[in-house]
C-alpha cells in the first residue's frame, strides 16, 4: 500500500552562496494519490525529487514518508528516471531484478523479477538482452525494476518524455493501471500537460527562481481517462490557464 509524503519549509542551494533553487517548499501526497508537479524547466522540479528520495540533503527543511524523516535512499521508494538506466548487457529479468540486489535480497530474485515483469506486460520478454528492446520496452523494464523491491512510494521524473506519442500514452496508462492496483503513492514531474491531466489527482505548479509551488488544482476525474474526451480536455485547459496565471504572478 502507498504511503504517505509530506515535506514543509524545503530550501536548496546548491552553493553556499548561490541563488537559491527551492525556498521554503512544502507539500503532501496521500496515500495512493498521484499528483503531478509541473514547472518550467530549471524550476527545480528534479531537485525536489531527489530531494523527497533522500539523495540530496536540502539546505532547510524536512521530508518525511509514512510520518518518519527521510535521510536517504530505500527500496520503500524508488525514483525512476526520464532515461532507463539499463545494464545493457543484461537481460530484462537480471535489470529487472537490480533494485532487489541493491536492496540486499537474497532469495527469491528471478521469481519476483519475472513477477513485476508480467505487471507491465513483458512477461516473454524476461530472458532478452535488454539492447534487443525498443526504448518503449526498456522504459516499462526500468519501472519493473521500480516496482520489484515492492515501494510504496514511486517518484518519476518525466519518465516518458523521451518516447514517441503512441507508447508514451500506453505507458501513461499501464502506469495508472499498475499504480491503482497496487495502491502506491505517485508523484509525477512532467512536461506534459495531457500527462497530468491523464495521470493526476492533483497538479501543483511550481514557480521559479526561486522553485515555489504556485498553484494546486485537483483532478476529480474517473479512471481510465479517455484523452480525447471533453472532460480530460476542459481539465487540460484548466492546467494550462493555470500554469500561465502562475507566471504571470510571478512577473507582476
Ligand atoms: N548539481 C547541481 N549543481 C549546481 N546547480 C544545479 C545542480 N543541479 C541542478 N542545478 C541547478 O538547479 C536549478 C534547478 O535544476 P533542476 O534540475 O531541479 O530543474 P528542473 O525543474 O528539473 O528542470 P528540467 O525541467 O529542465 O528537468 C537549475 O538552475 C540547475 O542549473
Ligand atoms: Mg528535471
Amino acid at each position: 500500500m502507498g504511503a504517505s509524503i509530506a515535506f514543509e519549509g524545503v530550501s536548496h542551494r546548491f552553493e553556499r552562496r548561490g541563488i537559491p533553487v527551492l525556498a521554503e517548499v512544502g507539500g503532501q501526497v496521500a496515500p495512493g494519490e498521484t499528483v503531478a508537479l509541473i514547472g518550467r524547466s530549471g524550476c527545480g522540479k528534479s531537485t525536489l525529487l531527489h530531494i523527497l528520495a533522500g539523495l540530496i540533503r536540502p539546505s532547510a527543511g524536512v521530508v518525511r514518508i509514512d510520518g518518519r524523516p527521510v535521510t536517504g535512499p530505500s527500496s520503500k521508494w524508488n525514483l525512476m528516471f526520464q532515461q532507463p538506466s539499463l545494464y545493457p548487457w543484461m537481460t530484462a529479468a537480471e535489470n529487472a531484478a537490480l533494485g532487489l540486489t541493491f536492496a540486499g535480497a537474497r532469495r527469491g530474485k528471478a521469481e519476483t523479477a519475472r513477477r513485476t515483469l508480467g505487471l507491465v506486460g513483458l512477461e516473454d520478454e524476461a530472458d532478452a538482452n535488454v539492447q534487443t528492446l525498443s526504448g518503449g520496452q526498456q522504459q516499462r523494464v526500468a519501472l519493473a525494476r521500480s516496482l520489484a523491491t515492492e515501494p510504496d512510494v514511486l517518484l518519476l521524473d518525466e519518465p516518458f518524455s523521451s518516447l514517441d506519442a503512441f507508447t508514451r500514452a500506453a505507458l501513461q496508462d499501464e502506469v495508472v493501471r499498475v499504480t491503482g492496483r497496487l495502491g502506491l503513492t505517485v508523484l509525477l514531474v512532467t512536461h506534459d500537460i495531457e500527462e497530468a491531466a491523464v495521470m493526476a489527482d492533483r497538479v501543483l505548479v511550481m514557480g521559479d527562481r526561486p522553485g515555489r509551488i504556485r498553484a494546486e488544482l485537483p483532478i476529480s476525474l474517473p479512471r481510465p481517462r479517455d484523452r480525447g474526451s471533453p472532460a480530460v480536455l476542459a481539465v487540460r485547459n484548466t492546467i494550462m490557464r493555470q500554469f500561465e496565471t502562475s507566471l504571470c504572478l510571478r512577473a507582476a
